[in-house]
């Protein structure tokens, strides 16, 4: 089966509230493999392009800036369906709507300040993963723990 990838922020909210080492120990206990990590400045230049979709929305200066006021923990990670296994775990944009059980739901409150920004599509997360990292920045590698967490058949 095919194994994809998905692109993560944890944003400056998430890195001043000392939740890095929380939010990749979910995605590591999911089962998903970690591909790519590196914490960044991102750049007026970048963020124009990460966030192209909501160029045109009133609150386009605002997000930037707040993204832009301290550096990001960048991250890929993969396993079959990342984009929307990912998406279930981070949850909904509105943090005190977010589900419990997911990241939002569990630390969050805010609308902006929603902690974390997860690819929402295939096609997404290869524009936004493109922005931040270098193909050689990425790890290919066998995880020996797919043994155990994939069958025969899921195994990519
Ligand atoms: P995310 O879904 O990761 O990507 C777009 C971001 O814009 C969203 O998270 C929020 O952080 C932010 N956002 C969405 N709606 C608003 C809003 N009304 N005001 C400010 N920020 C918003």
């Amino acid at each position: 089966m095919k194994h994809t990838r998905t692109a993560v922020l944890v944003k400056p909210d998430g890195l001043q509230r000392g939740l890095i080492g929380e939010i990749i120990s979910r995605f590591e206990r999911k089962g998903l493999k970690l591909v790519g990590l590196k914490m960044v400045n991102l750049t007026d230049e970048m963020l124009s392009q990460w966030y192209a979709e909501h160029k045109d929305k009133a609150f386009f200066g605002d997000l930037k800036s707040f993204m832009g006021s301290l550096p990001v923990v960048a991250m890929v990670w993969q396993g079959i369906d990342a984009v929307p296994v990912v998406r279930k775990l981070v949850g909904t944009t509105l943090g005190r709507e977010a589900e419990a059980g997911s990241i939002r739901g569990d630390y969050g409150m805010s609308q902006q300040y929603n902690l974390i920004h997860a690819s929402s599509s295939d096609e997404d997360a290869a524009r936004e993963i493109k922005i931040i990292f270098d193909e050689q920045e990425l790890a290919d590698y066998s995880s020996v723990q797919d043994q155990v967490i994939y069958a025969d058949y899921e195994r990519g």
